[in-house]
């Protein structure tokens, strides 16, 4: 029996064009920039909000729920899967790949490094990250391919996702967070930061003023999804552009319905762009979890 069959049976999971995946509201970041590039789009979601943060969780751990969430995806004809998050991107990316070989394209989320090093003019730039991307080997990795000629420093924001996820982001709240690492970038005399967490999309515009003017902050929702269109637009199908079908975001969650929907109001009245969501599926459940 397929994995995705009980989901199936319910009828609530079918016909998705592209899969999301992510611990909590991150992901809707690429999401929405998704539903610029091409609003008729059907995108389903995965929230793993009862594991919610990715950010302290072992590679172990991650791997087989990210293995699972690929699956129902790929068992009802998803040919793309985003990992819209970093933490499970840099714990799982190469296992998914070889893993599922050619029968779900994946796309990863790494912090962009690449366009921050390039754009800094004194050679002094920084990632800030969950503490699980910020020690993992792959963004030493990409330091060492893509960013080997500057200093970067690779800064930890335990509690800032959470923040996000609970969409509260009081500015008392966000100062505690981000007051020591305002301070470190100021001490390096930093010029280029690359946020290494998708939740951190939402955040941008309330934490950009509490650093130096000169500081350009560089996300990776928007590469994310242009890639994952690239690779949607190579698969042979029918053009879903004559659909018109402005579909909200399927959502599925492994914690509570009520929760992510009072986040993503609490997000859209402090001002955040999210696309329209619609949850489908109230708990969906992680075998031998
Ligand atoms: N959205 C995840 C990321 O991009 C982090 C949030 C978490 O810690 O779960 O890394």
């Amino acid at each position: 029996m397929k994995i995705a069959d009980s989901i199936l049976s319910t009828g609530k999971l079918t016909g998705i064009d592209i899969g999301i995946i992510d611990s909590g509201v991150g992901g809707l970041s690429v999401a929405q920039e998704l539903k610029i590039l091409e609003p008729n789009l059907r995108l389903g979601y995965i929230a793993d909000t009862a594991l919610f943060p990715y950010g302290d969780k072992s590679v172990e751990m991650l791997i087989p729920r990210m293995r699972y969430f690929v699956s129902l995806f790929g068992e009802i004809g998803t040919r793309v899967v985003v990992i819209a998050c970093n933490t499970a991107s840099s714990a799982s990316l190469s296992d998914l790949r070889v893993h599922f070989n050619d029968s779900v394209r994946i796309v990863g989320m790494e912090p962009p490094l690449k366009p921050a090093a390039q754009y800094s003019s004194n050679g002094s730039v920084a990632v800030i990250a969950t503490s699980g991307t910020v020690s993992g080997d792959s963004l030493a990795d990409l330091k060492e391919r893509f960013a080997s000629d500057v200093a970067a420093r690779f800064i930890a924001a335990p509690g800032l996702a959470d923040c996000v996820e609970r969409g509260q982001m009081t500015d008392t709240e966000i100062d505690t967070l981000i007051g020591p690492i305002v301070q470190e970038i100021i001490e390096h005399d930093v010029d280029s930061v690359a946020l290494g967490c998708s939740h951190y999309s939402f955040l941008m515009r309330r934490i950009s003023n509490k650093f130096p003017a000169n500081v350009k902050f560089f996300d990776a929702a928007r590469p994310v999804a242009r890639r994952a269109m690239q690779l949607f637009d190579e698969i042979p199908k029918n053009d879903i552009r004559a659909l018109n079908q402005r579909n909200p975001v399927n959502v599925f969650l492994t914690g509570s319905e009520t929760s992510f929907k009072e986040t993503v109001s609490k997000l859209e009245e402090s001002g955040c762009v999210l696309p329209d969501v619609k949850v489908k599926l109230e708990k969906l459940v992680v075998p031998n979890a």
